[in-house]
């Protein structure tokens, strides 16, 4: 057994325990002005004399505390707060919170679920700054602790949070700079709240709709999921104490069986061409990444050596800190069975885990971080890993806490977070309506004129709590599964919000009846007994209300959808809408007369909804989850003070029997002919209460020699607002036909951009084209070689025009050398 390095000795002589706690104490001890960071202010605020010199700090920690920095602890809701003397109730070990520090020398903790020890700003940063002051104070080392979390979309940890859209009405936007600004807006909340980690972006593609997690996703499309990402990540940096989270890598969002943390479905090509991109743009702005949960290839992520290293390290330079997901090492044995879930087969799973790249563990709570550091140490001890391997990772973590200025400012002011709680209301407000796709207006039904007798009715009202609200905010808003998982209380904590019945009620008065049907949240049901995502139903009291209000009015709304649900207790096998709403809109459609517009608005994190019921209806409002300003968007919207203008960020297939289909799909889509009858609506497809037209689409080269040189062009198309009203679209260029050593998908998005033209005026708008989304791995079934634009022919369309881009030399423009592992270490040999 090595002997474990002495703390007192550092390489200058000097005890680094005392230059570090010094630092850290003066820090402190300088008092609110001087010792702590507030959103806003970046690391270069920090005083270089009072920087932490990494290596000699790493020198002087024994293995056991290397490894403690290694370890992340979830703290959970109950009885495990802030305070040190806590009780840490998880695991008999430690005892105590503090002793998380003390005892274990634990580099990290967490509040996982979108829920802390509290929802109240001020009492969070008054809580974690003083268990960070007892971390460095109490600890022979001092290094503060790094704090993560989940603010997928906004800051769902507090009361009163703005709860933007989620990421699937994100995607319907395609406005890279308006979700940069939510997200900035969440990384100063995170910063004012004394965190550092935000667990996100979500960078996994969609493709299949049974996915619990299909809400976080940003869209089925690789290159708008990587700017959408990558723009958030930026955002969450933005001040410099944030540490943005590429997840989950790679591969997570395609389960083989629809289920959350299944195998991946995916090929060597498929993945190289429409996943593995997504995450290189995010990568470029993310100081860490969080591993995929599930499989590929046969390989479970977290101990693939191939996407760890060789793909992330070696292939995209990332040199930032790699996370697993919440006890995953342990699951690698009870999801995945790829060791006998025995002692055994779990001093393998940490083993093949650390050795495969993963810096640090995240434990939730299945494992015991004592138990997780006394493997660890062991395994070094008994040198099956090697020390050096270790100091990378902690190297990393050290890095990061000092980058992001812990070593300079542990603490962060207590008053500051509450004026940013609830804030950035217009950008939420701009991205919930820019979110919105009309997927039918027959006749015109929409918009309302403002002067109709409305009857607003659908999913509801539970025992005396309203919680219409839920379905508007979905997963990860105060609370995993939705505010307070679903299970309200009347004094709980509440998003900032504006809801469908309050902002139509504004506009209407007395000409709206609102007979709310039952809901009931569907929180940990759905894989074993519910594929609804919530119970539904409507009473005989309320259809009797519903048909005494019917014959008065002039227009419905029903609102359809599904409840706020989160990973696998999401996953559902279900397109159509629950039994009860179907009846419910068959009710509607016979309680009222031919003259009477039928108006469904779906509030969902899927593409919830089939035919059966569309059909019945004249127009539909797809809402997606769209957070607080759900209410103002959805009404300005029936009203025509908004004009729709969102397209839908994946495929709505006709049938859940038709899941998975992609725009991008190589031909044929199904057996001949079958195409028209297996999709409902396109990826794209987004209706608007004008008439939009193109002409004179042109691109600024026809022709180019080396892609590799020429990245990007652009296109230029004259859009004209040739309807009535103002409004805003966005318009998609598309790669529609091409022939080359493969097949080549069906459409390829190149590009795109949001404009606003009035009524009656054209505009000459241009789009940037990204010509790295031509490429291709190229030649045969091994799927190997550099990918590459091929030589060839390109048409380009927007709408029906059409133009011709004609490409001369195949090149490579991001992936030039062979798949990485091929021949190596971590790959096998592939002949062609
Ligand atoms: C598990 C989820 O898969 C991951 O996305 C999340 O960040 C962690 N839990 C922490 O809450």
């Amino acid at each position: 057994m090595p002997p474990e390095r002495s703390l007192d000795r550092g390489s200058s002589g000097a005890s680094r325990r005392t230059f570090v706690k010094a630092t850290s104490a003066m820090a402190i001890g300088t008092g609110a002005n001087g010792a702590v960071v507030g959103a806003g202010e970046s690391k270069a605020d920090a005083d270089p004399e009072t920087t932490v010199d990494i290596e000699r700090l790493l020198e002087s920690m024994t293995v056991r505390q290397k490894v403690g920095q290694m370890t992340q602890v979830a703290l959970g809701e109950a009885g495990e707060g802030f305070d040190p003397d806590d009780p840490f109730e998880t695991h008999d070990e430690p005892e105590t919170v503090g002793a998380l520090f003390t005892d274990l020398h634990v580099g990290s903790i967490l509040n996982g679920g979108a829920s802390g020890p509290t929802f109240d700003g001020e009492e969070f940063v008054a809580g974690l700054n003083g268990l960070q002051r007892y971390a460095i104070e109490q600890t022979d080392h001092g290094v503060p602790f790094l704090w993560g979390g989940d603010a997928l979309h906004g800051n769902g940890l507090l009361d009163g949070c703005t709860s933007f859209p989620q990421r699937l009405n994100m995607g319907a936007t395609r406005d890279i700079d308006l979700v940069e600004a939510a997200a900035v807006q969440t990384g100063s909340e995170i910063a004012a709240m004394g965190g550092h980690w935000n667990f996100g972006p979500t960078v996994d593609i969609l493709r299949d709709m049974r996915w619990g997690r299909y809400f976080e996703g940003h869209s089925e499309d690789p290159m708008l999921l990587g700017k959408m990402a990558k723009a958030r990540a930026r955002g969450f940096e933005r001040n410099g104490r944030v540490a943005a989270t590429v997840k989950h890598f790679a591969g997570y969002g395609t389960p083989n069986t629809g289920s959350d943390r299944a195998h991946a479905r995916t090929s060597m090509r498929d993945l190289r061409t429409r996943q593995l991109p997504a995450y290189a743009r995010a990568l470029e702005e993310a100081k860490t990444v969080m591993v995929n949960s599930g499989a590929v290839n046969g390989k479970p992520a977290h101990v693939s050596e191939w996407l760890l290293t060789t793909v992330l390290r070696d292939r995209y330079d990332f040199d930032g800190v790699i996370v697993s997901d919440w006890d995953d090492f342990l699951r690698l044995l009870t999801n995945h069975e790829y060791r006998p879930n025995t002692d055994e087969g779990w001093r393998w799973a940490v083993k093949e885990g650390i050795t495969a790249g993963v810096d640090m563990h995240m434990c939730g709570g299945e494992v015991s971080p004592a138990e997780f550091i006394e493997t660890a140490v062991d395994l070094v001890e008994s040198g099956e890993i090697p020390e050096d391997r270790i100091d990378e990772s902690v190297r990393r973590i050290l890095e990061l806490k000092r980058e992001l200025g812990l070593f300079e400012r542990p603490l962060v002011p207590e008053d500051r977070i509450g004026s940013l709680v609830g804030g950035a209301r217009d950008v939420s407000a701009r991205l919930a309506k820019e979110s919105l796709v009309l997927l039918k207006n027959e006749d015109d039904v929409l918009p309302l004129e403002g002067t109709e007798r409305v009857l607003l009715t659908g999913p509801g009202i539970e025992d005396g709590t309203p919680n219409r609200f839920l379905m508007q905010h979905g997963g990860w808003t105060l609370g995993w599964q939705g505010v307070e998982d679903g299970d309200l209380t009347e004094d709980g904590p509440r998003p900032r919000q504006t809801t469908i019945e309050g902002a139509m009620k504004e506009r209407l008065g007395d000409r709206l009846t609102h007979v709310p049907t039952e809901f009931e949240a569907a929180p940990y049901e759905s894989i074993y007994e519910n594929f609804d995502n919530g119970f539904f139903d409507v009473t005989d009291a309320q259809e009797r209300a519903i048909r005494k209000a019917a014959p008065a009015a002039d227009a419905v709304v029903v609102v359809l959808g599904e409840g706020p649900h989160n990973e696998g207790f999401g996953d559902r096998d279900k397109m159509r809408f629950p039994e009860a709403q179907r009846e419910l809109v068959t009710l509607l459609e016979a309680a009222t007369g031919d003259d009477v517009s039928l108006i469904g608005v779906v509030l969902a994190g899927s593409p919830r909804g089939t035919a059966e019921t569309f059909d019945r209806l004249d127009g539909v409002l797809f809402a997606g989850q769209p957070g607080s300003d759900a209410g103002v968007a959805i009404a300005d919207t029936l009203f025509g003070d908004s004009n729709p203008s969102g397209r839908l960020p994946f495929t709505w297939e006709a049938n859940v029997g038709h899941v998975p289909q992609c725009y991008d799909d190589y031909p044929p889509r199904q057996s001949v002919d079958a195409g028209a009858q297996t999709v409902q609506f396109e990826f794209g497809h987004g209706l608007s209460y004008t008439d939009w037209s193109y002409a004179a689409l042109t691109l600024s080269s026809s022709t180019i020699e080396n892609p590799a040189s020429n990245p990007t062009i652009t296109a230029q198309v004259t859009v004209e607002n040739a309807g009535e009203m103002d409004g805003e679209h966005i318009v998609e260029v598309y790669n529609t036909k091409s022939y080359g050593s493969v097949l080549q998908p069906r459409r390829r998005l190149l590009g795109f951009e949001r404009v606003r033209v009035a009524a009656g005026e054209s505009k000459t708008v241009v789009v940037e084209l990204d010509l790295s989304t031509l490429e291709v791995v190229p030649d045969d079934v091994p799927g190997w070689k550099p990918t590459v634009v091929e030589a060839g022919e390109y048409e380009l369309s927007v709408g029906e025009e059409t133009a011709a881009l004609t490409i001369e030399k195949t090149a490579s423009l991001t992936d030039p050398k062979p798949a990485p592992g091929r021949g190596g270490s971590a790959g096998s040999r592939c002949d062609d």
